[in-house]
């Protein structure tokens, strides 16, 4: 065996306590998110510890000194030793507290948390092969996986990705009927049906919590006639006729994508576009070590491969499939034209047409 080279480790050893300090905030940012302590801190701004204890709705003062220094340490709020206050600055802010930031990230934390409760079933899974259905590895994991994605579709889905495909926001400005296919709590659907009024939206997914908190999200913002959403494994969509189709962050997550590509075929019209957005990856493995690689295949693990290899097929493609192999999925649904409409620095979008 070789032996460790002292300034190999060293290196290592700075990057776990990076690593680590990252993690060990986990439960920290999830309270402070929870307990309003960011939030107070923007709004009253500048605080000592004891005034944001009471700001924040009379919390024990000796804990929140504890959590404000626990934060300053991380970097995340900012800390005048000389006056003693804490403070927030407008990027902390929108990393903490503005909930549209394009990088706003309590969904970012709440999937860690998930992960983690998901420990066990995926352990048990590593041994037997077996997968773990959408849902059951943690009781939030749907949940957390919408938080996650709301602030890139917030500000990407209708400003972005939509106009990079040819024809489509015009159909959707005169009325088009759209399919969003896997749309999970269906932040995607309601955020495109309040740009496009004319247009009537169906979401599915074959998650029932996430359809009943999908229901729930389009009566909060009375979308109630302009979108519907059904309980569906996405091979068994009967309905048809539909000018667009959208897939956001779940084709990799189905057992059978090839089968999903199919039926998407037969729900388009003629001149029809699937809009696919999948996690940005390089075609090999080794081009995606790097920081949203790391990110994707962890999440993977515990939460993409488990998912795919629970249902029927089992394909088991993976966050980060990559666009070659994605491709080869929805060309056998009888796509012919595949092509990158747009990307973004954790996102592809795939515009497919038959
Ligand atoms: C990572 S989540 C993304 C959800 C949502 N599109 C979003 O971006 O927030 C993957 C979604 O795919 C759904 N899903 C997985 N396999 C499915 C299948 N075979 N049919 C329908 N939905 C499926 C899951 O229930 C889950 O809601």
């Amino acid at each position: 065996m070789t032996q460790p080279q002292e300034d190999r480790l060293n290196q290592l050893i700075g990057r776990m306590l990076g690593d680590l300090g990252g993690a060990f905030s986990v439960p920290t940012v999830r309270m402070g998110l929870r307990l309003g302590l960011f939030e107070a801190l923007h709004t009253h701004g500048p605080l000592p510890a004891e005034a944001l204890a009471q700001k924040a709705g009379g919390l024990a003062p000796r804990y929140v000194r504890e959590w404000a220094l626990a934060q300053s340490a991380n970097g995340y709020i900012d800390y005048d030793a000389e006056r003693e206050v804490f403070s927030l600055s407008p990027e902390q802010a929108m990393i903490f507290v503005v909930k549209d930031s394009p990088v706003y990230l309590a969904g970012a934390f709440d999937l860690v948390a998930a992960m983690i409760e998901g420990e066990p079933k995926v352990e048990n899974s590593f041994r037997t092969g077996d997968g773990v259905r959408w849902g059951d590895s943690a009781g939030c994991l749907f949940c957390a996986t919408g938080a996650f994605f709301r602030p890139g579709y917030v500000n990407n889905i209708v400003q972005q990705w939509l106009p990079a495909l040819e024809g489509v926001t015009e159909k959707l400005e005169s009325g088009a009927k759209v399919a969003d296919v896997g749309c999970g709590v269906g932040f995607s659907t309601l955020l495109m049906a309040k740009a496009f009024p004319k247009s009537s939206f169906i979401g599915y997914d074959f998650h029932e919590p996430s359809i009943t908190a999908a229901r729930e999200h389009a009566r909060e913002h009375k979308l109630g006639d302009q979108v519907r959403f059904e309980c569906r494994t996405a091979k068994t969509i009967g309905e048809t006729g539909f000018d667009l189709v959208t897939s956001f962050d779940c084709l990799h997550d189905m057992g059978d994508p090839r089968g999903c590509a199919k039926q998407v075929r037969r729900m388009l019209k003629e001149n029809g576009t699937w809009m696919i957005v999948e996690p940005i990856a390089g075609d090999r493995a080794k081009d995606n070590m790097n920081p949203v690689g790391r990110l994707y295949y962890n999440a993977s693990t515990m939460i993409c491969v488990p998912t795919s290899l629970d249902q029927e097929v089992g394909e088991g493609l993976g966050a980060q499939a990559g666009q070659a192999k994605l491709t080869e999925v929805i060309r056998e649904g009888g796509f012919t034209s595949i092509k990158r409409a747009t990307e973004g620095p954790f996102n592809m979008v795939i515009e497919a047409r038959a």
